[in-house]
């Protein structure tokens, strides 16, 4: 691996092998998103707990202090809405000029396997990668499942995050699931779990993010769960625990509800 590579992936995946990014990208589909309609007020006091960001081009420019920025993983896939025929339909949104003009420390795109836009969606991910690999841009592959949230089981996230990874993603992002142990063991590159719409409880949250790590995820990529939680701060830190701490879900969970009670 060329040095390039090398040194943006450690921007991401800190020195202890795990990583924390916080996306706030979902806009590019799903317009203003509850908590996140303001994405530079929402983000203001999450990045000291994060270890980068990922988010579209244009809530980057509009939204993130480029002095005082956390590492970026550019979102460059879209061009559907919830609205619209089919959320698989989607295109590369943004060029390779635009990716190094922006200092992206890597790209994230979305793929759908099993949809009538598989084969799009996953030569979406080759070309990226055949471009990204040039400039030494790690290209992180997005196992979408669109509005059929059903889809989330072993099997199929396995599947889909293997051909991610055969494809040449460097990082996969997947959902957590029931024998998320099978989907880590079938795919070579490291996995990150995304969060999915916001649980119940915190407890759930803490529960499967620290299931998944012990599973071996390298870590995690979680919004909702996060900033749509009506004590943000206190959310993150205490996910941030099970990361980089080592903290149980139990612990986590009651550190969350220590810092809650500071706020
Ligand atoms: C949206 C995304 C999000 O980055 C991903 O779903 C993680 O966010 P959340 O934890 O809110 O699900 O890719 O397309």
């Amino acid at each position: 691996m060329d040095w390039g590579m090398k040194n943006r992936l450690s921007q991401l995946i800190q020195a202890d092998g795990r990583c924390f990014f916080l996306p706030i990208d979902h806009g590019y589909f799903q317009g203003p998103t509850s908590c996140l309609e303001k994405p530079g007020e929402t983000i203001a006091p999450l990045l000291p707990y994060c270890d980068a960001l990922f988010v579209t081009r244009g809530v980057l420019r509009a939204a993130v202090d480029p002095s005082a920025s956390k590492p970026i993983i550019l979102r460059v896939s879209g061009g559907t809405s919830v609205i619209g025929r089919d959320l698989a339909n989607e295109s590369i949104t943004t060029s390779i000029e635009e990716v190094i003009r922006l200092n992206a420390s890597a790209v994230g795109i979305s793929i759908f396997v099993g949809s009538d836009y598989e084969r799009e969606s996953l030569t979406n991910l080759s070309d990226l990668v055949n471009e990204c690999e040039d400039f030494g841009i790690p290209v992180m592959a997005v196992t979408a499942v669109g509005k059929e949230l059903e889809k989330r089981d072993a099997r199929y996230l396995a599947l889909s995050s293997r051909i991610a990874a055969e494809l040449g993603a460097r990082v996969v992002k997947t959902y957590w699931c029931k024998d998320f142990d099978k989907v880590v063991c079938g795919c070579p590159v490291p996995v990150v779990m995304a969060g999915g719409p916001k649980c119940e409880t915190e407890l759930e949250v803490m529960e499967f993010v620290y299931d998944g790590m012990q599973k071996g995820a390298v870590g995690i990529n979680l919004g909702r769960n996060v900033w749509q939680n009506p004590y943000p701060v206190a959310m993150i830190r205490a996910l941030r625990s099970i990361i980089h701490e080592n903290y149980t879900a139990k612990e986590a969970w009651e550190l969350f509800n220590s810092l809650k009670r500071e706020k």
